[in-house]
């Protein structure tokens, strides 16, 4: 895994215009290989994890839903920081869930759990996950999935656009692709591992990217992201959030 890993990261040194396709290829092989793995962990790990959830707390242990059919747990608890409906309060740090894809939700709540996820903010998270069950973090991955994606809102149309160039046209120079590439022209993103960005909130993107940039953000997929956020400057990256949250 590590191998393939460096290796999506030599091509795209090697080839900085090499088109989208290889590359997403390679990162996909790589997804399925690290993701098995992940599954298998949390398999293994489940018992032990629904025993001390039970010992603590009635609710958090089973996957239930309330009368209007929300998990109760979201309605107990991300509630609270991302929403009912998984479209979290503007101008916080809190990212919007809603319409992520499945398996990207679930291997980040995977990340959150064995504190592989660990910048800055993550350890909010680390206590949010940990007294959840396999099952229940099947169940608020399905259901924020399936929610309506945010809607996109324009803060400040000059900074929108040049977001907006550098989201389609990369950098030549400083040999970055476009983030189009990979995120789609829609900023759907690609299922299962490529996370949609539409409508995302600036202070989040803005982190995220940080993060990455200072190798505090380290994932399965850190040596793409790693390369992108480290080519970026700080204004650049402001840019980029506002369009990303205008769509
Ligand atoms: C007290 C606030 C808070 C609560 C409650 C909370 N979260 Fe979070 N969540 C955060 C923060 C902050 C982040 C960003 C963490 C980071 O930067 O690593 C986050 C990130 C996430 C992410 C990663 C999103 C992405 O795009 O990578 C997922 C998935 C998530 N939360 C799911 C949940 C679920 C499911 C619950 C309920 C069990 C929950 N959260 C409860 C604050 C919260
Ligand atoms: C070669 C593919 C690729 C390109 C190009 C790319 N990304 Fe990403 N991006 C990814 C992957 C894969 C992830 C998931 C990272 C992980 O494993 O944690 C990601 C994650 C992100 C995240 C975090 C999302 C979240 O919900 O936490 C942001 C923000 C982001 N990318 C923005 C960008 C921007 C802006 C650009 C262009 C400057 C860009 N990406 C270019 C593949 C790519």
């Amino acid at each position: 895994m590590l191998a393939l890993s460096t290796k999506v990261l030599y091509m795209l040194q090697k080839k900085p215009f090499l088109s989208a396709i290889p590359v997403l290829t390679i990162a996909m092989a790589m997804t399925s290989v690290a993701y098995g793995s992940t599954l298998a962990k949390t398999v293994s790990a489940a018992s032990p994890t629904a025993v001390t959830a039970s010992a603590t707390s009635v609710t958090a242990a089973t996957a239930s839903v309330t009368p209007s059919g929300v998990p109760t747990v979201v309605q107990s608890t991300c509630m609270a920081c991302h929403g009912l409906q998984g479209v979290a309060a503007d101008g916080g740090m809190f990212p919007n869930l809603a319409a992520q894809w499945k398996p990207y939700i679930l291997r980040e709540l995977d990340h959150f759990k064995a504190h592989t996820r660990a910048d800055p903010q993550s350890s909010i998270m680390w206590g949010m996950v940990a007294p959840l069950t396999a099952a229940q973090m099947q169940q608020v991955a399905e259901y924020f999935s399936s929610q309506k994606p945010a809607a996109g809102h324009v803060y400040d149309p000059k900074l929108v656009a040049e977001g907006k160039k550098l989201y389609f046209g990369g950098l030549p120079k400083e040999h970055m692709p476009a983030c189009m590439a990979c995120h789609g022209t829609t900023l759907a993103g690609l299922p299962p591992y490529f996370p949609m960005l539409a409508g995302q909130k600036r202070t989040y993107v803005i982190n995220q990217l940080t993060y990455f940039k200072s190798g505090q953000r380290v994932a399965t997929h850190k040596d793409i992201m790693q390369y992108i956020a480290t080519r970026l400057n700080q204004k650049q990256i402001t840019a980029l959030a506002a369009y990303i949250r205008s769509r």
